[in-house]
């Protein structure tokens, strides 16, 4: 009796501890973390890079899901690859003039085909008639430029014979009933095998790998689950073999301690910095030109400069990042609407860059004013504001009164003049919105507003 109360209890205790502490992938302290994603956090901006074979089709990354391709039809774009234009010392080039400090290139997508010389595949590059390891001569471009960088790397595979059928393969079936004789000879254990020694081999041969971006796991009937992946034995081994290395969370291990490093919304605008268990995560949107990811020819929705300078502003403004996505044509080149859009971010980047590296969502205590985004430098305790609808001269700042040392044109260093007001009033009366109620700054605006899509005002605080 005595044995099974011992027993009983054992049990009990180590059911909690199960309960309550989830495995751990990675043993680090939050100073720890904060640190190995100190530049990432810093640099705030980067280029995503969509190339494979669903370059040449054009018509979309997904176009064999889209379009139900078997591998057969596939072959072709396989045999015709060879991007005789490829020039990546030209792609790091553009990527810096534009102001992006970090790039992320697919080394495979779902597709399966990868742009490095894997040994465990005749799926890749070297044997495509272009024939050489693409993804080597990325890296030391990028590296050259003193760009940091990022492999995406998709788990889901519609290449592999063992990868299963599940929903969004392209050979997925009309009738549920087909999944199971239609996957009878796949086998997902030597896919996983296959796969993770990819990653391996990706995070052995090229050196430092500052990020791996995994994409992705889509869990519900006929999908795929972290299981399927090992996702917990696949991050522990990158952990392993890149100990600096910074990882998105699509590999579904948000409650695994060190299972993922920040999250992805895609295409999609936050309205406010991200939280886990309360807590305010690093995050990173990514999002396209167009509305395809891999090089398109016909898809015309392309953003323009203003969305563009939005998106990139607003991320900092609420403590993010912003992976903003090129897909090179079949031959290797940007196109020019892509070049077009990544120099006018270059223009204004150069002048501007001050209220985006190193910024993050400025302090409560700064009201926000209207139709503007507001960004912060904590080191050296200067707030931005960028002026999304050019005011009119006076230009009051709410709450701001005492605060401000001294006002610039970020762009020029050319400084605003201010006074500090005083009484309840300003221009607009006493109680109304326009009042003052906690001491306000009026800075005096040149009226024309400065050659800059958006001008950003650069305050020195006390
Ligand atoms: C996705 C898509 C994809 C794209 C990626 C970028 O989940 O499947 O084609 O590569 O997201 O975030």
């Amino acid at each position: 009796m005595k044995q099974i109360k011992v027993l009983l209890i054992v049990l009990l205790i180590s059911s909690i501890f199960k309960g309550h502490s989830q495995e751990k992938i990675w043993n680090e302290t939050k100073v720890e973390k904060e640190k190995r994603m100190a530049w990432w956090v810093n640099d705030r901006f980067g280029m995503f890079i969509h190339f494979g074979l669903y370059s040449l089709p054009a018509r979309h990354e997904w176009v064999a899901n889209k379009e139900h391709i078997s591998s057969e039809e596939y072959q072709k774009y396989f045999e015709e690859f060879n991007p005789d234009l490829y020039d990546p010392s030209q792609w790091a080039h553009l990527a810096k003039e534009a102001g992006m400090r970090y790039a992320v290139i697919t080394t495979k997508h779902h597709e399966g085909f990868t742009l490095f010389d894997s040994k465990l595949t005749n799926y890749k590059v070297t044997i495509t008639p272009y024939g050489k390891d693409l993804l080597k001569e990325w890296v030391d471009a990028f590296r050259a430029e003193g760009i940091k960088i990022g492999f995406y790397y998709s788990v889901i595979d519609w290449h592999h014979p063992d990868y299963t059928i599940d929903r969004i393969h392209p050979l997925r079936p009309n009738n549920k009933e087909d999944y199971a004789v239609l996957n009878k000879n796949r086998d997902m254990k030597k896919y996983r095998k296959y796969m993770h020694a990819q990653v391996e081999e990706l995070l052995t041969n090229y050196g430092e790998v500052n990020m791996l971006w995994f994409d992705f796991t889509f869990p519900g009937e006929h999908g795929k689950t972290r299981e399927d992946w090992n996702s917990v034995k696949l991050m522990k081994m990158v952990r392993k073999l890149q100990p600096n290395i910074i990882v998105n969370e699509r590999l579904d291990l948000k409650d695994y301690p060190g299972g993922w490093d920040f999250t992805t919304p895609e295409q999609f605008k936050l309205s406010e910095w991200p939280t886990y268990k309360g807590e305010q995560i690093p995050w990173e949107t990514c999002q396209t030109f167009s509305g395809s990811w891999g090089y398109h020819r016909d898809e015309m929705t392309w953003k323009n400069e203003r969305q563009l300078l939005v998106l990139l502003i607003e991320s900092v403004s609420k403590g993010g990042n912003l992976l903003l996505n090129v897909g090179p044509d079949g031959r290797g080149s940007i196109d020019y609407r892509a070049k077009e859009a990544l120099q006018k971010i270059g223009h204004w980047t150069k002048f501007n860059n001050r209220s985006i590296y190193g910024c993050t969502q400025a302090p409560d205590k700064f009201n926000v004013p209207e139709n503007t985004l507001l960004t912060y430098n904590s080191k050296t305790n200067r707030l931005y504001i960028h002026l999304l609808d050019y005011p009119l001269q006076n230009f009051t700042l709410n709450g701001y009164k005492g605060k401000v040392k001294y006002a610039q044109f970020l762009h020029d260093a050319s400084e605003i003049q201010f006074t500090e007001l005083h009484g309840t009033w300003a221009f607009g009366g006493e109680g109304g919105k326009d009042s003052i109620k906690d001491g306000a700054i009026n800075l005096s605006l040149p009226v024309k507003k400065p050659p800059f899509e958006i001008p950003v005002i650069e305050l020195i605080l006390k």
